[in-house]
């Protein structure tokens, strides 16, 4: 099961390209903008990555960010993931960035988004590697100011597939930003949101996503299984579901294999993501592998997960049938 699940072509949708910066890169990139580091190493480093919940996986997580500064900067984090993701035979990914995470430092929105874009294009060209980006909205900050970043895309609008939100879910609902997201479809972008695991109000975010935002695509959100009619109309809208197991295990009490067994039978579009992977260790085939493990999934149980993933994707439908036929070429010439 091991090598089926690292040679399956594979799709990720929830990924935080800030979240992709390895300790290694870290350092580097302090080196050559000559930022002070609190850290002597990369294993104290590590040693202080001790976060138990949300808000403390959040603060190492912008402290981190520190050591990002320049267009090349932005470039060198954007295609190291993709080295990465490509290695392990991802193919596609939707990527999210946290632009108020770096106009608040005063870096440029220009200087973000043309790094990322130009690893986008430059691993496209020499690994394969097919990718969109979604712009992510800090829900701690303000709607106004969140409204701002979505004006300061509007020159990228081409560079950019959909909007998401994520950072503190504690009390910033998703009904916060009903005029951002509003005035973000009529943009024609794709929305989506995270619904973070085990949360105050958990369900209650849900139905705000699909009720007063109607969202295309729900970032976690295992906490819709609490609630059936919950399970009902996220299954009628087809939306997809993004869950990070190896990220949950972090900030919650464990991987969800189990509810993620329980998603695939409810038949919701359930796939798995690597969501912050320098931070919780694990790409996409660990990932994969941890879950396959822990709820002792079948084979065609992991190729279902693998392809709702496409399903839920936002590419062209020509695409995403392409795609799929790969996923199910490879599973029928793997049979064990
Ligand atoms: N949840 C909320 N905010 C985040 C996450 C997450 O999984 N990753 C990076 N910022
Ligand atoms: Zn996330």
């Amino acid at each position: 099961m091991r090598s089926f699940i690292e040679g399956i072509p594979k799709a990720e949708l929830h990924l935080h390209l800030e979240g992709t910066l390895e300790p290694d890169l870290k350092f580097q990139l302090a080196e050559r903008n000559a930022v002070e580091m609190p850290y002597a190493s990369e294993a104290e480093m590590r040693a202080a990555y001790d976060f138990d919940d949300l808000p403390s996986f959040l603060a190492m997580y912008y402290e981190g960010m520190s050591v990002l500064l320049t267009e090349d900067d932005f470039f060198d984090l954007a295609y190291t993931y993709f080295q990465k993701a490509s290695s392990q035979n991802v193919v596609y990914a939707e990527v999210f960035f946290d632009p108020q995470a770096h106009t608040s430092r005063g870096i440029g929105f220009e200087t973000v988004i043309s790094g990322i874009h130009r690893a986008q294009l430059e691993a496209e060209a020499t690994l394969g590697i097919r990718s969109q980006l979604i712009m992510c909205f800090l829900r701690d900050m303000s709607a106004e100011s969140a409204m701002e970043t979505l004006e300061a895309a509007d020159g990228y609008r081409e560079w950019i597939i959909g909007v998401g939100l994520d950072s503190d879910e504690r009390d910033n609902p998703p009904i916060k930003f009903v005029d951002v997201f509003a005035a973000a479809r009529q943009r024609g972008y794709r929305l989506t949101m995270h619904c973070d695991v085990d949360q105050a109000n958990s369900t209650d975010h849900i139905w705000q996503c699909l009720n007063d935002i109607g969202v295309d695509r729900i970032d976690h959100g295992v906490n819709a299984l609490d609630d059936p009619e919950l399970v009902t109309e996220i299954r009628t809208r087809g939306l997809g579901l993004t869950v990070c197991p190896i990220s949950n295990s972090y900030v919650t009490d464990g991987l969800k294999a189990a509810e993620i067994r329980r998603m695939l039978e409810l038949e919701l579009t359930v796939c798995v993501n690597s969501d912050d992977p320098a931070y919780f260790p694990g790409y996409m085939n660990e990932n994969l592998q941890a879950v396959q493990e822990a709820a002792d999934l079948s084979q065609p149980q992991m190729t279902q997960l693998v392809g709702n993933a496409f399903a839920a994707s936002w590419l062209p439908d020509d695409e995403k049938t392409d795609y799929r036929n790969q996923v199910t070429a490879y599973a029928e010439t793997h049979v064990r």
